[in-house]
């Protein structure tokens, strides 16, 4: 007919509808990436609604719905309220009609009419006013959103054109507004755009929802697009909302073939010329008009009225979308005398245009469904699109039209559309609800945490009573905490140090055996040999015997290793628990620590144990000349190689520190020289309750499931062996609470010690994802979803960095101690340190380093990490006593 040939351009066949489909595939993928989102035509804005409704949804809730031909106040309540049934939703709401210069008014001048109509609403329904509300806003345009509660308008469309507003955040504006008009208690929880909000309605009775679509005044589509896709938000796992606002399709050119003379016209004569080029040819603000020009043009061409074409037929606005059905009554009333023939072809030509709009529909919303597909590596893809929009709600044709084509174009698929019974606000209240559930959830996490922040104040007064439990310990005043075991160690090595030496290593995580071997000249010269050996559970928590009787073993392996059976070889032996010593080469054990509890081993000299053991064997013989602690050995291997060395540190399995003391404060001196290094065994701090204020109920029960119920507190709230026990009793408390892993209290984390401190160093990796982390807790056997691995990597975070700056505090007071003692106004000092926390926690070091300097201020202190461990230093210890030994024998000789 004439209208065909008229019209042809606005016929698109399935070829060319592919050809806008992989169009707008391409603009997508523009959109979501960060380096071209900034010129992207088609935004692509990431809503932070991460999941559809699963039913857990529930509260009271007031609702704005602004943006679509309605302005709408509503209440909500989602499960919740007497008269609904289990798991409904009920709604109340009323229109306000919007002035129309208000439209094109100030941006504040709007907000006060939507501010005050919610007060009118509050007063009609009875609403307390006094109680806060929290409110879901639903808002129809392009807002970009850094937050759920936040959203940064980036332009109008449709008919609203409002001054002072782009750019702002439309959240505060309302926030504002509310405040303006006063007397109201309103918390606005959400922002989301209806596209969304209408997923989400649908989504409430169809899990298989992911696509919200409006065809109404405005046109735009959402769906649920990966996150790893979606650059603008950080993270990789899962999914999230993104409004496509696929209005602005064709903005920079990509629709120009397809654009008609009227379609120009359109544009040109709107609100926005330029803008929503796509929205231009599809939704109800516009089918109107494109009728009326083309109908305005065959008229003036003589294919309509015969020729006639009156002043209301010219005018802009005289024919809209509900018009478009009943043909002969508008145009009558346009003050036109349409023949039969006329209406016929002028109805032909209002099919041609919304035929049109749903051919495009189709065709983009086939590229979003592509897309799913694509990323979920489907062969087929069974979804849901919830739709709202009164073209689609009116226009008799049009849905049917719509599916047709969308099947059509996506064989292989199956598509389900659902109307959107109840408007876009049960769906915002939705969001909101999951909003309200997260933030209270945030808020029981942060307040469970809270107790792990340590203020500047609190780690001033670790510093001093650390301070304080020194001195007491060097006047043997306070035997029950910190005990300052003199070492008789009185030098860090100078660097003469010659010969072959054995050291055993008992304490850390390893039983190690190592061959030193000390060359004259440069330091590079110390060779090295060493094999580490584990030492089971039974064989620490057995009896004392069996425990050195197997220490013998593992040198009688080592020895045979090294083929030095026969060379009685000297030794020195590193213990990692608290000894008392009369000598060099002879050391009490006091009390077990960390892990063990062999018997008959407290009150014994454990160099003649060992002595004993390998007498048992009567296989080799050893000649040990020294028993060192760990942290000794670390101070004096570190010292090696920088002679500012004065302080060991170790944050491992256990925590401890030595540091060379004036041999003037200690009590129990027993030489002439001027400095003994001092074994403080700081993990005794506390013991008589003087943390009670810092230690939280997590702790405490750490404490009283351990090994050593009432010892070592402060090694408890800092050392490897307990974080992963305080970590894992907060996860239990959470997770008991409903706060994680779905309230299921599991095996996995009912066992102790599933947190090692490997574990622990892994999920606070920055550069590990969270997905990542979840494979770590998967491997635990915690089965966490992406959510709980955020809190769980918070926990490990709030335990890892308070023990680092408990640590830090005590490093403090002890450099402040040795610049007092030798009355300097500043130190610089080298501490050198061991210990797996320290060496592979990727925060631990750092945040213990900025702690000791703010709270040592006059001091320097430079960290440096043990190369060998402590082995080396106990080797160089024993060299120093050989060397005496034999001075003392030339002597003796002469
Ligand atoms: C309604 C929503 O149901 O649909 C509105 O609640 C939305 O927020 C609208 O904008 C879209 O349709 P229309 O035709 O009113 O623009
Ligand atoms: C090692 C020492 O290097 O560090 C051990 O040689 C010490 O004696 C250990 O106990 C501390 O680290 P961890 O992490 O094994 O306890
Ligand atoms: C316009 C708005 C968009 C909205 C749509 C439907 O395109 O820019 O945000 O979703 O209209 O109302
Ligand atoms: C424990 C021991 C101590 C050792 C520390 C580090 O605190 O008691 O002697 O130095 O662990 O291993």
């Amino acid at each position: 007919s004439a209208v065909d040939r008229f019209l042809y351009a606005m016929r698109l066949h399935d070829d060319q509808l592919e050809d806008i489909s992989a169009r707008f595939q391409a603009e997508m993928k523009k959109g979501l990436s960060a380096e071209s989102n900034a010129a992207a035509a088609v935004k692509m804005l990431p809503t932070h609604v991460r999941s559809t409704p699963d039913g857990s949804e529930r509260g009271q809730f007031l609702a704005l719905d602004l943006g679509g031909s309605k302005f709408k106040v509503l209440q909500v309540k989602v499960r919740e309220g007497m008269g609904i049934r289990k798991g409904g939703v009920e709604m109340e709401e009323k229109i306000y009609p919007i002035p129309k210069e208000l439209l094109i008014g100030r941006g504040t001048e709007l907000f006060d009419h939507v501010s005050e109509s919610l007060k009118d609403f509050l007063q009609e329904k009875n609403i307390n006013l006094e109680k806060t509300h929290p409110l879901a806003f639903t808002f129809s345009f392009p807002c970009e959103q850094p937050t759920l509660n936040q959203g940064l308008l980036l332009s109008w469309s449709k008919n609203f054109r409002l001054r002072g507003l782009q750019g702002k955040d439309v959240v505060q504006s309302l926030k504002g507004a509310i405040e303006r008009t006063g007397g109201m208690n309103v918390d606005v929880l959400s922002m989301v755009n209806d596209t969304v909000a209408t997923m989400m309605t649908c989504g409430f009775d169809d899990q298989r929802c992911e696509v919200g679509l409006i065809i109404g005044t405005g046109t735009n589509a959402c769906y649920m697009e990966a996150l790893r896709h979606v650059d603008l938000v950080e993270g990789d796992e899962g999914q999230m909302c993104v409004n496509t606002e696929w209005g602005g399709f064709g903005d920079d050119g990509a629709l120009n073939e397809y654009i008609t003379e009227f379609d120009r016209d359109v544009d040109a004569a709107s609100n926005n010329p330029g803008k929503q080029i796509f929205e231009k040819m599809v939704s109800g603000m516009y089918l109107g008009e494109l009728v009326r020009l083309v109908v305005l043009k065959m008229a003036k061409v003589g294919l309509l009225f015969d020729g006639f074409v009156s002043d209301a037929l010219r005018t802009k606005g005289k024919i809209t979308t509900a018009n478009v059905a009943n043909t002969r009554d508008i145009l009558t009333g346009l003050g036109l005398t349409p023949s039969q023939d006329d209406c016929i072809a002028v109805q032909h030509v209002s099919t041609i245009v919304s035929f049109r709009s749903s051919n495009l529909v189709a065709a983009c919303l086939s590229a979003i469904l592509t897309r799913i597909k694509k990323n979920r590596s489907l062969r087929t893809l069974t979804i849901t699109v919830g739709v709202d929009g009164t073209v689609y709600k009116t226009h008799p044709q049009y849905p049917k039209r719509l599916h047709k084509v969308v099947r059509r174009l996506l064989p292989e698929s199956h598509v389900r559309f659902v109307l959107s019974d109840s408007g876009s606000s049960k769906g915002a209240a939705l969001v909101a609800a999951v909003a309200q559930r997260l933030a209270s959830r945030r808020k029981q996490v942060d307040e469970t945490l809270f107790p792990f922040q340590m203020s500047q104040e609190q780690l001033h007064l670790v510093k001093s009573r650390m301070r304080a439990d020194l001195e007491a310990g060097l006047k043997n005043k306070n035997p029950s905490t910190i005990k300052m075991l003199p070492s008789f160690v009185y030098h860090t090595p100078d660097g003469t140090e010659r010969g072959k030496y054995l050291a055993l290593d008992l304490g850390g995580t390893n039983f190690r055996a190592l061959l030193v071997n000390f060359k004259k000249g440069l330091h590079q010269n110390t060779r090295l040999y060493h094999k580490i050996y584990t030492v089971p559970m039974e064989i620490m928590q057995g009896t004392g015997e069996e425990l050195f009787d197997h220490l013998a073993q593992c040198v009688s392996d080592f020895l045979d290793y090294m083929g030095m059976k026969n060379a009685h070889l000297p030794a020195g032996f590193t213990f990692s628990f608290p000894c008392e010593q009369t000598a060099i080469d002879t050391g009490t054990l006091l009390t077990w620590t960390k892990g063990f509890k062999a018997t008959d081993c407290e009150g014994h000299d454990v160099v003649n144990m060992l002595r004993e053991a390998i007498k048992r064997r009567n296989e080799f013989d050893l000649d040990i000349a020294a028993v060192v602690n760990d942290t000794v050995g670390t101070m004096m291997s570190c010292a090696y190689e920088d002679p500012e060395c004065e302080v060991g540190l170790i944050a491992g399995t256990g925590t401890n520190v030595c540091y060379m003391e004036d041999v003037r404060n200690i009590e129990k001196r027993d030489a002439d020289a001027q400095r003994m290094c001092i074994n403080t065994e700081w993990g005794g701090l506390g013991d008589d309750g003087s943390l009670n204020d810092i230690i939280t109920p997590y702790d405490a029960e750490v404490d009283q499931n351990s090994l050593h119920p009432g010892k070592q507190r402060f090694e408890k709230l800092t050392s490897g062996m307990y974080l992963g026990e305080i970590v894992r009793q907060v996860l239990l408390d959470l997770t008991r609470g409903g706060l994680l892993f779905r309230g299921h209290v599991t095996e996995a984390l009912k066992t102790p010690g599933i947190f090692e401190t490997k574990y622990l160093s892994q999920i606070e990796s920055d550069r590990l994802a969270l997905l990542q982390v979840r494979s770590i807790l998967q491997q635990l056997g915690l089965d966490s979803n992406c959510d709980d691995s955020i809190i769980v990597k918070e926990v490990c975070g709030a335990v890892s960095r308070r023990a680092a700056q408990l640590v830090g505090a005590g490093i403090a007071a002890v450099v402040d101690k040795i610049r007092e003692n030798r009355g300097l106004e500043h130190l610089n000092i080298t501490v050198g340190v061991d210990g797996a926390l320290y060496k592979l926690h990727p925060h631990f070091s750092r945040v213990l380093h900025d702690t000791a300097k703010v709270l040592a201020p006059l001091c320097n202190v430079s960290f440096l990490p043990s190369e060998e461990g402590s082995g080396k230093g106990a080797a160089l210890i024993t060299a120093v006593a050989k060397q005496k030994d034999k001075d003392a024998g030339c002597k003796g000789q002469t």
